[in-house]
């Protein structure tokens, strides 16, 4: 079968061997090979990160992978494989080799200014998106965007929503911007550095927020992937994991007497401290938490 022209390496430097020495391989026994290492080196999810780096180099989608999954691996190739295979095995997050990550099923810019978008996360945009269902012109404020996901995924699937979306972070906001624009929702979408709600004012929907989580004491129990390549400011939420959330909790009061909700993502095991939190801030609130898909508490829910 032909080489398609998505397969051209240009500007490789050619060498006769690689350290994995995958060329001249299939792309079969080379995605293999990567994935033993990466096992070995106790990376999980080994034979689908091979492949998401594989299908990077080779800038194929899953489905012309496959059609040449029995096709050698060329010089030029195998060598730019074995540049990002090293990577990994440093630990560095597949997502910020390839540059994306896909969120809500769309597909998102990242880089090391911002947190990778988890899984888990897309329940705030489910809650935020029942929400606003049917309003007229919702107004949402996403609170610590990152590189702008609930924001973004937000307003991609809801045309009258307008999402302010804040971050102490300016080179996060600049991707926010980047994602917002790849996605047209950029007119719907507006950055503003801000410490939190700070200089906010209005009548909101909804106050959605992923903001850091992680106790300071945790932060050395974490993989090398988060720890070494993911911002600190993305996931350090200080000595109980919830103080830049309880100091949201007070800002966002205000808001809340005026009709907003709030729905902010926690760790599963803060669920308690989450609500006593929230029933300090306001006391005249209704408080829940609510499970990811995997049945773990995930969500803040804060209502009148
Ligand atoms: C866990 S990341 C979440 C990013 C994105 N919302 C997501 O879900 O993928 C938390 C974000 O909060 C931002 N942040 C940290 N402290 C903040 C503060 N005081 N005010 C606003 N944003 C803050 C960080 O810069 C980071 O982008």
């Amino acid at each position: 079968m032909p080489r398609t022209g998505h397969r051209n390496i240009r500007n490789q430097p050619r060498k006769a061997s690689t350290p994995l020495g995958v060329h001249g391989m299939t792309l079969a026994n080379a995605q293999h090979a990567a994935a033993k290492a990466f096992e070995v080196t106790g990376i999980d999810d080994a034979l689908l990160e091979a492949e998401i780096l594989l299908r990077h180099v080779l800038h194929l989608d899953r489905a012309s992978y496959f059609a040449e999954l029995n096709q050698p691996i060329s010089e030029e190739e195998a060598e730019a494989y074995d540049q990002v295979v090293s990577r990994r095995l440093a630990r560095e997050p597949s997502a910020y080799i390839t540059g994306h990550r896909e969120f809500f099923a769309l597909d998102f810019r990242v880089t090391p200014d911002a947190l990778i978008p988890r899984p888990e996360t897309e329940l705030l945009v489910e809650a935020t998106r029942a929400r606003i269902a049917g309003e007229d012109a919702p107004l949402i404020v996403d609170v610590g965007v990152g590189c702008g996901a609930i924001a973004v995924a937000t307003a991609a699937n809801q045309p009258n929503v307008t999402v302010i979306a804040t971050d102490v972070s300016f080179p996060a906001l600049a991707l926010t911007r980047l994602n917002a624009r790849l996605h047209n929702v950029d007119s719907r979408v507006a950055c503003v550095q801000a410490d939190l709600l700070s200089g906010l004012h209005g009548r909101f929907d909804v106050i959605v927020t992923n903001l850091p989580y992680v106790r300071t004491s945790d932060w050395e129990t974490l993989e090398p992937e988060i720890r070494e390549h993911e911002p600190r400011l993305a996931l350090d939420g200080g000595p109980d994991g919830l103080s830049l959330i309880k100091r949201l909790l007070h800002q966002a009061a205000p808001f809340v007497e005026e009709g907003a909700e709030v729905y902010a993502e926690i760790g599963d095991d803060q669920g308690e401290e989450a609500i006593a939190h929230a029933r300090t801030a306001m006391p005249w609130a209704n408080v829940a938490v609510l499970p990811d898909l995997a049945g773990r508490d995930r969500m803040l829910v804060v209502k009148r």
